[in-house]
Order: structure tokens, then sequence, then C-alpha cells
């Protein structure tokens, strides 16, 4: 059989690109080495780690907050083994969706390591040893990526961890030491710190999560630190040393030779994501990639060889499900001579921790990197009713507008459900929408989403009326 396109590897970049390739009307195949359809978001990303957040959150509240409701409950525990049956029951009916999927639009599924032979031929290694041949025209590369584990910190899956092993744990651990304060971190770090365990962070950087806006990262810390996370900014793990049970993690501030170690049950290490291209044969059809191992591709997402495309976690940019999506479709539409576009700058970015943080265009310092005039506007979820009555009055959201035109240029939310809510932001910065556009625009009261009209009356005029 020939195909008109190939994809390796079934992430939310390459399942999506080859539901829109067959929709195009291409002869479609997909190629995964895993038994699983979905990748990393669908089997140990995105849905598992939210089905735990879901379960560890509903603990916590029942813990910490139903009494005020006045809801009174006796001899609460956690039931970790139902807690990961659960979520690993979402994680199989999600796969299997996709699986389905595949089927319903006619995709052939492959199982197996895909490595390129030529340009036009893809070697599938089967795990029972024997391999298949595939002819294709087209390919598109959307195997995407696998956590950082440097040597010094003995990653042995077992008590030095990485997000994968942090998703399967059978108990509650007493002490996890996590090695850097980015999304990964903080999310499992809030699942364990809200089941009971002390958490504490050594992060790098001044701040947590410091690609995102910086009121962002100090109201996060913030709330983090009311659930018990203790954070050690400015410092780095150097090495961690495997004990009999459990780890000695050592640690040194970065701006001078102090050290300390803590003791810990587990060390999740957090540090970043590299570019999955291993054993993937790059170099039998001579595709570049840049100094950090991501494959190289033009605008248009091509590779230097013709015909060949990169998409999702192995090629530069953020490395979020969504744009893995967003580029899987237009590669396909680009496949089928459409002319489809990517605003990159729209890709909101979401951290699932309780309060969300939740943001979408420029953060205050791109804006003032940039040059660019601007005026900002805030409001404090603690002046709404609606977050009164739920009681989740930690967090605000910040609107950034252009001093002179008034288009909305930047939006950051901390606060409960800002996930959700940013969608908002991102369909009117979309249409390029002013801070006065929302401003007089009617928001259902009572919701959360009065908050964000009222950081736009905010940034026009300083006048919102709640605060
Ligand atoms: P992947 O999902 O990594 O899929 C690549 C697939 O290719 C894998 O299945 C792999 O087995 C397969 N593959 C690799 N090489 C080969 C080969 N040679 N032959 C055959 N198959 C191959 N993003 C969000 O947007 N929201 C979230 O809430 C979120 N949460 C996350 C939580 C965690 C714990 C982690 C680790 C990540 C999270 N992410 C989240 C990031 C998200 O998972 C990735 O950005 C996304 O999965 C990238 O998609 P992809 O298609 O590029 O690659
Ligand atoms: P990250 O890049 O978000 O954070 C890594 C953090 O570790 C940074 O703050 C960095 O300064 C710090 N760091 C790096 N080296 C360090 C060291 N040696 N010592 C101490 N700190 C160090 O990476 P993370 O959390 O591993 O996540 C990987 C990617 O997965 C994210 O970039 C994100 O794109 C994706 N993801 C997205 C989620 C979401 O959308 N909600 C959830 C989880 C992951």
């Amino acid at each position: 059989m020939k195909y008109d396109v190939t994809i390796i590897g079934s992430g939310p970049g390459g399942y999506v690109a080859a539901i829109r390739c067959a929709q195009l009307g291409m002869k479609t195949a997909i190629i995964e080495r895993y038994p699983t359809l979905g990748g990393t978001c669908l089997n140990v990303g995105c849905i598992p780690s939210k089905a735990l957040l879901d379960s560890s959150e509903h603990y916590h509240a029942a813990h910490e907050k139903f009494e005020s409701h006045g809801i009174k409950l006796k001899d609460l525990e956690v039931d970790m083994p139902q807690m990961i049956k659960r979520k690993d029951d979402v994680v199989q009916q999600t796969c299997d969706g996709v699986a389905f999927l595949m089927k319903k639009n006619k995709i052939d599924v492959f199982h197996g390591h895909g490595s390129f032979v030529d340009a036009h031929k893809i070697s599938v290694a089967k795990d029972d040893g024997s391999t298949e041949s595939i002819e294709t025209d087209k390919v598109i590369i959307a195997t995407g990526s696998k956590p950082i584990t440097p040597e010094a910190f003995n990653y042995d899956k077992k008590r030095v961890i990485t997000s994968t092993e942090a998703l399967t744990l059978k108990k509650v651990p007493k002490r996890m030491v996590i090695i850097g304060g980015g999304v990964i971190g903080l999310e499992l770090g809030s699942v364990y710190a809200r089941l009971g365990t002390e958490i504490e962070v050594v992060e790098f950087l001044d701040r947590i999560i410091p690609g995102m806006d910086v009121d962002c990262s100090k109201e996060l810390m913030r709330a983090l630190k009311k659930l018990g996370m203790k954070f050690h900014l400015k410092h780095k793990v150097t090495t961690v040393k495997k004990k009999r049970s459990g780890v000695s993690v050592e640690v040194q501030k970065r701006d001078s030779e102090d050290t300390f170690s803590i003791d810990a049950d587990y060390c999740l290490v957090a540090i970043g994501r590299r570019p999955y291209t291993d054993n993937l044969g790059l170099e039998n059809v001579g595709i570049e990639k840049d100094d950090r191992g991501r494959i190289q591709v033009n605008n248009h997402l091509e590779t230097n060889v013709p015909g060949i495309y990169a998409i999702g976690d192995v090629v530069k940019g953020i490395m979020l499900a969504h744009k893995a999506e967003e580029e899987g479709v237009l590669v396909a539409e680009l496949l089928a001579g459409q002319q489809p576009h990517i605003d990159y700058n729209l890709i909101p970015n979401v951290v699932y921790t309780w309060p969300e943080v939740a943001s979408v265009g420029q953060t205050e310092d791109q804006l003032k990197e940039a040059g660019v005039p601007y005026k900002s506007g805030k409001f404090p979820f603690k002046a709404l009713g609606r977050a009164r009555a739920s009681m989740d009055t930690e967090g605000m959201i910040k609107v950034l507008a252009h001093k002179d035109t008034d288009e909305i240029l930047g939006v950051h939310m901390v606060g409960p459900r800002t996930a959700d809510m940013i969608a908002e932001a991102v369909a009117l910065m979309e249409f390029r929408a002013s801070a006065e556009d929302v401003a007089r625009m009617s928001h259902a009261h009572p919701t959360y989403t009065e908050a964000f009209r009222e950081a736009c009356l905010a940034a026009t005029e300083n006048r919102a009326l709640h605060m």
C-alpha cells in the first residue's frame, strides 16, 4: 500500500494531523511505538495529570473547605489505588477514543518504532521483532518529547522520578523534593501537597513559572505556600543520592557556595523536556536539527527535506498539546493546497493548579522589552461576589492594552476556572478587540467572568465598578 501521507507519532499533533489529512481526502497512515494511541498528552501528560488534579482537589476541598460550607464529614481518607485506577480508566477511555477516530476516518494504524529508510520509505520495527515497510509521498514527524534527566540526578524511575512515574505512585509519600518550579513541578506538586505530602520545590530562577507574567508567579506562589509547599528560589540541585529508602537531594544556593541537603521519599525531576528523535533515522534523509535537538522547520513547518514536515514538541515553540494540534491541522491543510495560518501569539498557556493560571498574548516584561506603550488594569477575585460565594477569592485578572489604540495585548489570570475563562480573551484578541469593547459587553452576574470585564474597565480610565 502506498500512502499520500504517513505520520510518525500519535500524540495530539500526530493524531489530529492524521484526522485532518483523512478529512481532506488523503490516504493516511500513522505509526506509534506504544500499544496505545494519544502520545504523551493522553497517556502520561495532560489527561492523567488533570484526572489526579481533580481527585486531589476534591479531597482537599472536603478536608479544608467543607466545614465552612456547613458539611460535616467523618473518617475522610485517601484511597490511593482507587484514585490511580480512576485516572487509568480515564486514560484508557480517552486513548480508545483516538483509536475509534482512526477507524472512523479510515486511517491505517501501524504499531512499532518508525524510522526513515529514505524520504519516501519508513520502516516500522514491531515488538515481535518483525519489520514492515511503508511507502509514502509525504511524511509528518510528530515524535514529541521526553523529560530531561541529567545524570547527576540518578533518575531510576523508583525514587528519582519524572512526571510519568509521579502519575502512578501507590502510596501518598511523606516528603517529596521537586526540581523545577515550572508547570509540571507545580501541578504534580499540588496533587501531592493536597494529599498531605510535604513538598519542597527547588527552582533555579528567582520566580516560579518563569515564562508567565510576573504577577501570575507572585499570586500562584502565595497560594501554593498556603497549601504548605516550600520554595527554594535561586537554588540548584547539584546531585541526588539514593538512600536505603528514599533520596538525599543536595542543594546549592545559586549565587554562593552555600549548600544543604534535603532527605525525602521521592525526588521529582521536572526541569523541562527534550525533543524526541531517537533512532528515527533522520541521518538517512539528512534532516537538520538545531542546537537544542529540535527538528528545524520553516514557516510552513517543512524540514530542509522537501515533503517532510515536523510538528509539536519536536519542533521549536511552546510544548503544548493545543499548539501541536494547530500545527497538525496547518500541515494537513497546506498539503491539501489551502493557506492556513497560526497566530502563535494567541496560543493560551494554562497551569492547572488551584487557583488556575491562564494567560494569552504578551507579558508586561515582553511589552517593556519591546518598547510598546501599554496600560494595565487589574481586578482581584476577592472583590467578586461569585468568588466569595464559592470561597475562591485568591488571584486576580490583569489586562494589558496598547496605550494609544486600547487594543488588548495580553491577558493574565490567576483564579477559579481561569483555564476556561481565557478562551474569551483569546477570541477577543483574535478579533483585535480593545479593552473598551470588553468593558461594554454584558457579562452574566454572578460569574467569574465579570472579573475580566472589571479588569478591562480598570484598564480604560481606571473605572472598575466593584473596586
Ligand atoms: P507527544 O504527545 O509526545 O506524542 C509523540 C508520540 O510519538 C508518542 O506517542 C511516541 O511514542 C511516538 N513516537 C516517538 N517516536 C516514534 C517513532 N520513531 N515511531 C513511532 N512512534 C514514535 N500540554 C497541554 O497543552 N496541556 C496540559 O495540560 C498538559 N499537561 C501535561 C502534563 C504532563 C505531565 C506532561 C508531561 C505534558 C503535558 N502537556 C500538556 C504537554 C503535552 O503533553 C505535549 O505538548 C504534547 O503531548 C505534544 O504533542 P506531540 O504530538 O508533539 O507529541
Ligand atoms: P518547564 O520548562 O515548565 O519548567 C522547568 C523549570 O525548571 C523552570 O522553571 C526552570 O527554570 C527550572 N529549572 C531548569 N533547570 C533547573 C535546575 N537544574 N534546577 C532547578 N530548576 C531548574 O518544564 P516542565 O515543568 O518540566 O514541563 C515541561 C513542559 O511540559 C512544559 O514546558 C510545558 O510546555 C509542558 N506541560 C504543560 C502543562 C500545561 O499546559 N498545563 C502541564 C505540564 C507540562
